[in-house]
């Protein structure tokens, strides 16, 4: 069976006058996280991403700016979706295609069901769509 990315909404706690907080806790999370990464200081328009990891299952969150992230799936479907609140996360699933582009300075903390291992990326695109045939 594939798993599909979707939008997880956090809690947003707080107002306008105050300010906000936004949590995630274990229990409302799809996988357990064993690493946290962050990327900023991502010049705009610039694309990272381009591989799909054999194991990997990750949340993204944009805390600030926007990050277009395009998916595609082992069985040919494609996503698109625009991050650009801090409230929200992006589950996604092994075996997912994906690029990251990004806008205004964007923030991006992911946190991520492994320990970093680049044996587990696919970085070839030809590559990842072989695996369609398995
Ligand atoms: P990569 O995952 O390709 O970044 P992105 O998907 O944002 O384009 O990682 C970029 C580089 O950073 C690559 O050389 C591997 C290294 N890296 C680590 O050493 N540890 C990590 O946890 C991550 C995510 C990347």
């Amino acid at each position: 069976m594939i798993n599909k990315p979707y939008i997880i909404n956090f809690p947003k706690i707080g107002s306008d006058i105050t300010g906000f907080i936004s949590v995630c806790e274990k229990q409302n999370l799809p996988f357990h996280a064993e690493r946290i990464y962050w990327t900023y200081h991502v010049p705009n328009e610039s694309e990272r991403g381009a591989h799909a990891h054999l194991n990997l299952e990750q949340i993204l969150l944009v805390l600030s700016g926007e990050i277009i992230v395009k998916i595609e799936l082992l069985n040919g479907e494609t996503y698109e979706f625009n991050l650009n609140k801090p409230d929200i996360g992006l589950y996604i699933p092994k075996m997912s295609w994906r690029t990251l582009t990004y806008f205004g300075n964007a923030v991006q903390v992911c946190l991520a069901s492994m320990e970093y291992d680049e044996n587990d990326y696919i970085r070839n695109y030809d590559e990842f769509r072989k695996h369609m045939d398995c």
